[in-house]
């Protein structure tokens, strides 16, 4: 282990001196190792986590591995997988995988398979399974089984990669980037040969940023979601960005808009963003994407409230093909990762919502009404209440009601610029809020930080101060942390909660201080940027992986992203896969017989450095693959 590298302490000291304050290690000691917070089982023998002067040489060293974990039955029931640089999905010995579908597989009899030459056209994408997958969930009914899932966002250099420089050559080329966003809803079967997508299923659907929507809640006709095309402001045309998900009890599908802001540019300088738009990232270019080309609702000089009736949850009925989405606006608007819905004692629905931009806020939503517990349903998610969340260096926390009298600002408006109206409450500004996960049978909640090299350096883009500190305790956080929270009396909607963290991600085998990460980091299980987070029946967490790949400097020995499960009694942590190269492990779904999980791998090769999942010199794809015990066993 390197000696010569001034402790932690001494780094924080010397860079953020924070006089009066209590001191990192005390907090994070106390965040990592409270025994309480364990349901009095078990913490991670963390006892000596920076309890000495000396960071460097406690951490990763003495502490590992928890030799009380031995006391608990093994509950993840594989070995751990070595992390590795190969382009394929490795699993644990005794399990398999499979291709369940790809970017560009028809999902119609008579549209024509991918084609690596040309990549399809707008007509053909908009037959078949979208591009990028992220967030997915599995329903079922009466025997059917459907997967909704989410296409994220096209690479345009794979995209348009058999054109020149990679560009796109005409009007058709931008449609047909256009067409790869949004949702696919398929049809799922479990045959002899494995699982596969049924063509022309009735419940096939392609969902994408030209399907019509409904504009529901606080803010549907306010006079900011007004267009030419759509003077109410009730009616909105697509989805796009689609990050993570969530569902509902009602068996709906919640798709969350991420990085709406990225297709929007301004034809006019001066008619550009507004502050209001700059605070969502909107400038007068795009990411690339070029859709104010082929359609001028893109152009913000000229629909200026366009970019508002973005970055929404929407509801989708997966089960009903021809059903109208539903924005859902009570639910706030900012780049939203995933929405997941718990119900409190009470009956009222509380989704909890990580909003992905450094610096900006971790969200609860609690709804206005109690559920009808015969017919618990969508007017849940209509009105309600809009929180952020304010953490303290005591390990309590508090959520900040958003109304009119907190803001200054009007009910709608709150729903419509929400990040401004955190801002005024003094919410506490995060190291990027990601998935958000909820014990199926504890009182607790769990959420992916995924990493801010702007913590402690820049301020938010509305100017908010991003101290280290707290659940984020290290400047320019290259590694992320799994944070989490147990509200109040076991009640969601309580206004307090205590946390602590689950997970620092960090290097044990490169650094000894306090990038080595929490004791539960080892050099058999480290990674970077936790992103996806889920709870399978058994309450282990699965999280998935959106980070560096270099597998050198400070993430040597990490490989390619990948998804560990974690047990949150014993703190340990194990590595279940490892996806491809230059991917991201994202989405995650189980079958409902616990006999495989659906799995997400995202931008295989988004640098050219992959030929997933073909091979050869075919043209990497994104996709769902199907993990399974080889003996079909259940396992999840
Ligand atoms: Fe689409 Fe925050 O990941
Ligand atoms: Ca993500
Ligand atoms: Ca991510």
């Amino acid at each position: 282990m390197p000696t010569d590298r001034p402790s932690f302490d001494d780094f924080d000291e010397i860079n953020f001196p924070r006089e009066g304050d209590p001191g990192f290690d005390d907090v994070v000691d106390r965040a990592i190792a409270r025994r309480g917070f364990l349901g009095g089982v078990l913490s991670f023998g963390a006892a000596g986590f920076v309890a000495s002067a000396g960071i460097g040489t406690s951490i990763g060293a003495s502490l590992l591995p928890c030799p009380a974990a031995a006391l608990v039955p093994d509950r993840f029931g594989f070995q751990p997988v070595a992390a590795n640089s190969r382009d394929t999905v490795t699993v644990p010995e005794g399990f398999d995988w499979q291709m369940l579908v790809r970017w560009g597989d028809p999902l119609w009899s008579d549209a024509p398979a991918f084609d690596d030459a040309t990549r399809g056209s707008a007509d053909t994408q908009a037959r078949a399974f979208g591009d990028n997958n992220d967030g997915m969930a599995l329903f079922e009914r009466a025997g059917t089984t459907v997967i909704a899932v989410n296409n994220e966002y096209t690479n345009t250099n794979i995209l348009w990669g058999n054109r020149p420089e990679g560009k796109p050559a005409d009007a058709d080329d931008l449609r047909k980037g256009m067409m790869a966003h949004g949702v696919s809803v398929i049809e799922v079967r479990l045959k002899d040969e494995g699982w596969s997508v049924i063509p022309d299923s009735p419940l096939n659907r392609r969902i994408t940023p030209m399907t019509e929507m409904a504009l529901t809640g606080p803010a549907a006709g306010h006079p900011l979601l007004r267009t030419s095309a759509d003077p109410d402001g009730t009616r909105s045309l697509g989805t796009w960005n689609n990050c993570g998900n969530g569902r509902t009890p009602w068996g709906t599908y919640l798709t969350c808009e991420e990085n709406f802001n990225g297709y929007f540019s301004a034809s006019d300088s001066a008619a550009g963003p507004t502050p209001e738009h700059m605070r969502y990232g909107i400038s007068a270019k795009d990411w690339g994407y070029g859709w104010a080309g082929i359609d001028p609702r893109f152009d913000i000089s000229h629909e200026p409230n366009e970019p508002n009736r973005a970055g929404y949850v929407v509801e989708v009925d997966p089960f009903d093909p021809g059903s109208i989405p539903r924005k859902l606006t009570a639910l706030g608007r900012f780049k939203h990762e995933n929405a997941e819905l718990v119900m409190a004692p009470d009956g009222r629905a509380v989704v909890y919502m990580g909003d992905d931009e450094r610096g900006e806020f971790l969200y609860r939503f609690v709804s206005d009404m109690p559920a009808d517990p015969a017919t618990p349903g969508p007017q849940l998610l209509e009105s309600g209440t809009l929180y952020a969340a304010r953490f303290s260096d005591d390990l309590s926390g508090q959520w900040l009601a958003l109304t009119p009298e907190t803001t200054g600002m009007e009910a709608a408006e709150i729903c419509i610029h929400t990040r401004l109206a955190a801002s005024r409450v003094g919410a506490t500004t995060m190291d990027r809020p990601e998935w958000v996960a909820a014990h199926p049978a504890r009182s607790e909640v769990y959420v992916a930080l995924t990493n801010n090299k702007n913590r402690g350096l820049k301020p938010n883009a509305g100017g908010d101060a991003t101290p280290v500190g707290g659940p984020n305790p290290r400047a320019a956080n290259v590694y992320g942390q799994i944070l989490r929270w147990r509200p109040a009396g076991q009640d969601h909607t309580a206004e307090r909660f205590e946390w602590d963290l689950y997970a620092l991600a960090g290097n044990p085998e490169v650094h000894d201080d306090a990038k080595a990460g929490s004791p539960n980091i080892t050099a058999g299980n480290m990674f970077n940027s936790p992103d996806g987070l889920a709870f399978d029946s058994r309450g282990m967490l699965w999280i998935q992986t959106d980070g560096k790949y270099s597998d050198s400097g400070d993430f040597a020995g990490m490989g390619n992203n990948q998804m560990l499960i974690g047990d949150t009694t014993t703190g340990e942590i194990r590595r279940f896969l490892v996806g491809p190269r230059e991917c991201e492990v994202t989405g995650l779904a189980w079958a409902p017989d616990g006999r495989a999980v659906f799995v997400g791998i995202q931008h295989p090769g988004e640098k050219g450095g992959s030929h997933f999942p073909g091979g050869g010199d075919s043209v990497p794809r994104s996709g769902i693959v199907a993990v399974f015990r080889k003996d079909g066993d259940r396992f999840a």
